[in-house]
């Protein structure tokens, strides 16, 4: 088992290792009294892995609810979050008690989202059990649901008391749902770490989860440490997001998060190239190992659609959005472009 002690406003662990689902309940005990523990997690997970969880926790003491709702990024919404919240208030929990956020990451931001605000604030642990989860969303304390008006526009930082991440319950996510975490598993290579980016080219992360969910892990601590409040640093992990953003956007989110962001990267990649900063080669590689991992690198929509998903993200500035530019393989840069310049990029970036 690997431990890495992430030192946010809330110090905590993320422990991985195999076989620690069934362990949750000692784990658990070792940050809280046994009490109340309310297991949150859509339906498909909890039919998976939900019992482990749930038999581990009674035998270390503590009084179980499970509080399920249907799989999908359509449950992370204000009825949702109400539902729980109501539940948790109906059987008297209280601020000592315990939440359990157990699947990917929308069950991770709604559950995390209840545990930050139900009484001003309970403590939770995440279990992660999507890579994109297990790399990305269950470490850093961001929690939020979804408005009519967007994704994740109603949130807060509220980070875990412990996060317990067993790759073994990646053993039963679909081929595209993991596929998906690798593009998020990809981009902390290009960010930041060429020794890993070069792994990744050489073994499939499959072959090592253990070692893959903990360098990304690290890596996102560091930049967490940082920067927890997302005020500069902490916004280079969007890398491929923000073309990724407008591609979701355009397809109405028919195309999944992580093939986005792989098209988003891959956009990046060659926009970087094409305005200089980085080395073809280099901007090449990346392309090929996102290929390499079943993900997709052209872009199947039009510079003008793009440029108005893009200007009309919700979470850019009026005139200026952030893009995270790669200067090469384990190094990217913060570059603010003007709206006015949009074009340019996209252009560059292979957008016709
Ligand atoms: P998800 O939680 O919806 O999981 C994807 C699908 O996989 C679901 O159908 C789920 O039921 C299924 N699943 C999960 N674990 C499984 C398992 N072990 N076996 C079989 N099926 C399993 O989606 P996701 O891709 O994990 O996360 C996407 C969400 O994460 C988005 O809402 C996004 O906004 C959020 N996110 C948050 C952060 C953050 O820092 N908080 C970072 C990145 C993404
Ligand atoms: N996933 C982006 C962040 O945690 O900031």
């Amino acid at each position: 088992m690997n431990t890495i002690r992430v030192s946010a406003s809330r110090p905590y662990d993320v422990l991985v290792g195999r076989g620690l689902l069934e362990k949750t309940g000692g784990l658990a005990a070792g940050i809280v009294a046994p009490c109340k523990a309310a297991v949150i997690s859509d339906d498909t997970v909890f039919r998976l892995h939900g019992l482990s969880a749930v038999r581990s926790l009674e035998a270390a003491g503590f009084s179980v609810t499970a509080l399920t709702f249907p799989a999908g990024e359509a449950s992370k919404n204000l009825a949702t979050y109400g539902r729980i919240l109501n539940h948790l208030a109906a059987d008297h929990f209280t601020r000592s008690d315990l939440i359990v956020a157990l699947g990917g990451g929308v069950t991770g931001d709604l559950a995390g989202f209840v545990a930050a605000t139900y009484l001003r604030g309970v403590s939770y642990i995440q279990i992660p059990t999507t890579l994109l989860a297990a790399v990305d969303s269950s470490v850093g304390g961001k929690t939020a649901v979804d408005l009519d008006a967007g994704k994740n526009l109603v949130g807060a930082f509220y980070q875990p008391s412990l996060v317990i991440c067993d790759p073994d319950t990646l053993s039963t996510l679909p081929r595209e749902v993991f596929r998906d975490g690798c593009a998020e598993v990809i981009k902390y290579g290009v960010l930041g770490n060429r020794t890993f980016f070069e792994e990744l080219e050489t073994t499939p992360a499959e072959e090592q989860l253990e070692h893959v969910i903990s360098v990304c892990v690290e890596m996102k601590r560091d930049v967490v440490q940082a920067d927890e409040f997302d005020r500069g640093e902490r916004q280079k992990l969007n890398l491929g997001h923000s073309f990724g953003h407008a591609i979701e956007k355009i397809s109405a989110f028919t195309v999944s998060h992580g093939s986005a962001v792989a098209m988003g990267m891959a956009m990046i990649a060659r926009a970087a190239e094409n305005l200089g900063f980085c080395a073809p080669a280099e901007a090449e590689r990346i392309t090929a190992l996102l290929a390499r991992y079943g993900l997709p690198t052209e872009i199947p929509y039009g510079a003008e659609d793009l440029y108005q998903a893009a200007r009309s993200d919700k979470k850019i500035g009026a005139n200026a959005i952030q893009l995270v530019v790669p200067d090469g393989i384990g190094r990217c840069h913060l570059e603010k472009v003007p709206v006015a310049d949009l074009p340019r990029w996209l252009a560059a970036g292979g957008a016709k």
